[in-house]
């Protein structure tokens, strides 16, 4: 989704920080982007270009055309108004009195726009945005109590999600932010003041960071933020350093960051399961501050997610309600926070996000805690909005994932999961200790046998170019296996835009079955022993009229290559762990197809890395 930096200092030239931090968001998912620079006291140069930021870089001859010590940028992900150079921020006020970008929905801008042309404003775009930085130079204008207070005002006729960097003509050298559900973070430097939506854009140049909280606004001065609270009040807070070494969001010799991150899961897995595991093979789960007493007593657990983690929820919905014997629900997040849910004391509410921005996920989080349920976030981004929020937080270690379409943080949050339903199992007398020390052991196994798994992807790629040309995929299973399946089946959608879809193998013949023809291409999931054979007559039964099948089972299933045309075998382990390792091939698969046809792995068309509005 969109991307902001700023960058005010004294001696360097801003815009090509702002191209550079602007690049480091390029995943996020954009459509546009934009520039807006400021030399000492002179007006502000504004440059925007539609499509890829190398169109920006070429317009901008990488910045130097464009001179001036302070400055803002964006990358822009169309919701009100086409993708185009006019819709692109920085937008503008007539007199370039106030220069602003935003991420974020302005919910009632048709209203804030009829009120400001009744005020004798025009307007250029079909952005909320421009009536947003009009609505801030209204009253920037109109009471004459200078930034702060023109922006506390706006935010609070403003509906919606915002994160606001703007630049006013009497204040040249500065930069102030304005902050509600829509991530934020201040940066420091030496005589030098950064902001950003997300911490890649400035990882370069600093390590010392704000976070600004909901309703937050700021000041940027070099080397200096002061932050204030809606009534114009100065508030104090304390630095936070980031722990990223920059080297991880690089490429590191990979062609993409989504096969470079496939081949980071046995660390990222690992990471996670050595921040909970004890050497004698326990769990402690106290870094998440949930005691033994009230795992024993919650009454359901909730899981809320979106996307690749909403498939987490799924596959974890499976390992709870075996091994600890607790009803488990899973919900989308956009649906749940809407519909009205059933929830109270003695309830668990896990939000599962790897960016811990997903709006639908955040306001979840927070009608889980309105209704009195405890709250828990898997989240993979520290100091992230749902981890500050939610009561407990359960962080997954994978690093900073770049590539749009999630791979190991989809990894660490399973394992976070199976921990979880294994500790719940074994507080809760479900499972006893020598249960626990085995599955533990097992659980230690996992990195080394993805490795194992990744170590084959040549015959992946070979299997994957074969279907270059499909239409159409269909990938099916049961129980943990149909969760799986769910994942195959996004990912190849979201990067090698075919179509395709993740069926309970035992609902084919409901209706899916009869879009089978000649050479349709059938993927069949089938780790779970006591539904192999169940799962194998389906594929039977679309083998006969006409599909190509593929085979993913444990080591042991030989009989399976009379029935399949390709197959993959995945190592043996506790049926529970197993969609951790049979979801390995379904990424590669998914990846090698995107490259075969030629596409943009990284960042595929339409999609957005951290989903930050509705
Ligand atoms: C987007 C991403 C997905 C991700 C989903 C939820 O759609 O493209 O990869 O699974 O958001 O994101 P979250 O950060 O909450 O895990």
């Amino acid at each position: 989704m969109c991307g902001i930096v700023g960058f005010t200092n004294r001696k360097i030239q801003a815009a090509p920080v702002l191209l550079e931090g602007l690049s480091r968001l390029e995943y996020r998912g954009y459509d546009s982007a934009g520039i807006a620079v400021r030399d000492q006291d002179k007006d502000t140069v504004v440059v925007r270009a539609k499509g890829r930021l190398k169109i920006l870089e070429e317009k901008t001859n990488s910045g130097l055309s464009v001179p001036g010590t302070c400055g803002i940028g964006h990358t822009r992900w169309a919701t009100h108004g086409e993708p185009s150079e006019t819709n692109a921020h920085p937008h503008v006020t007539e007199d370039m009195n106030v220069v602003g970008v935003h991420n974020g929905i302005i919910e009632n801008f048709s209203e804030l726009k009829d009120k400001l042309e009744k005020n004798g404003y025009t307007f250029y775009s079909q952005t909320d945005t421009e009536v947003a930085v009009k609505l801030v130079d209204y009253y920037y204008k109109k009471y004459q109590g200078g930034p702060i207070d023109a922006l506390a005002k706006t935010m609070v006729r403003v509906r919606g999600s915002y994160a606001l960097a703007i630049m006013f003509k009497d204040y040249p050298g500065e930069i102030y932010v304005a902050r509600k559900d829509s991530p934020m973070i201040v940066g420091l430097g030496e005589d030098e003041a950064y902001v950003a939506s997300d911490v890649p854009a400035i990882l370069k140049y600093t390590r010392t960071v704000y976070y600004v909280e909901n309703l937050e606004m700021a000041r940027l001065e070099p080397g200096k933020a002061t932050f204030y609270d809606l009534n114009g009040d100065e508030v104090k807070k304390d630095t936070v350093q980031i722990e990223w070494d920059a080297e991880s969001a690089e490429k590191g010799g990979f062609e993409h960051f989504m096969m470079k991150e496939i081949h980071e899961q046995p660390v990222a897995i690992r990471d996670t399961m050595n921040s909970v595991l004890t050497p004698d093979g326990h769990i402690d789960l106290s870094s998440t501050g949930l005691t033994e007493e009230q795992i024993r007593n919650f009454k359901n657990v909730t899981i809320v997610a979106c996307g690749s983690a909403w498939h987490v929820g799924m596959a974890s919905q499976y390992v709870f309600e075996d091994l600890v014997r607790m009803p488990v629900r899973v919900e989308l997040a956009s649906e749940f926070r809407y519909r009205n849910p059933i929830l109270g004391e003695g309830d668990l509410v896990i939000i599962i996000s790897q960016s811990g921005e997903t709006a639908d996920s955040l306001a979840a989080l927070r009608e889980a805690k309105d209704l009195g349920a405890t709250t828990l976030g898997i989240v993979n981004v520290v100091g992230s909005s749902i981890a500050r929020e939610a009561d407990h937080v359960f962080y997954t270690l994978a690093g900073p994932e770049i590539a749009v379409a999630t791979t190991k943080a989809y990894s660490a949050q399973l394992i976070a999961m199976d921990i979880l339903a294994m500790e719940f199992a074994y507080l809760r007398g479900k499972m006893d200790e020598k249960k626990l020390l085995c599955m533990t052991a097992e659980m230690r196994t996992l990195p080394d046998k993805i490795q194992q798994l990744i170590e084959d992807k040549e015959r992946i790629q070979w299997f994957a170019s074969k279907f270059a040309n499909a239409q159409d995929v269909f990938f099916i299973g049961r129980g943990l296996d149909y969760a799986i399946c769910l994942e195959g089946s996004l990912k190849m959608k979201e990067i090698s835009y075919i179509h395709s879809e993740a069926y309970a193998a035992g609902e084919l013949k409901h209706g899916t079955i009869s879009l089978i023809e000649d050479g349709i291409l059938v993927i069949g999931v089938m780790t779970q022993n006591d539904l192999y054979e169940k799962t194998l007559s389906n594929m039977v039964e679309v083998k006969s009229r006409g599909a190509y099948l593929a085979g993913i089972t444990n080591y042991g299933h030989y009989e399976i290559e009379d029935t399949v045309n390709f197959n993959v075998y995945i190592p043996k382990t506790d049926p529970h762990f197993s969609a951790t390792l049979a979801v390995i091939p379904l990424q590669l698969t998914g990846y090698y197809l995107a490259v075969a046809r030629g596409l943009d792995v990284d960042k595929p068309r339409n999609l957005a890395k951290s989903v930050t509005v509705e």
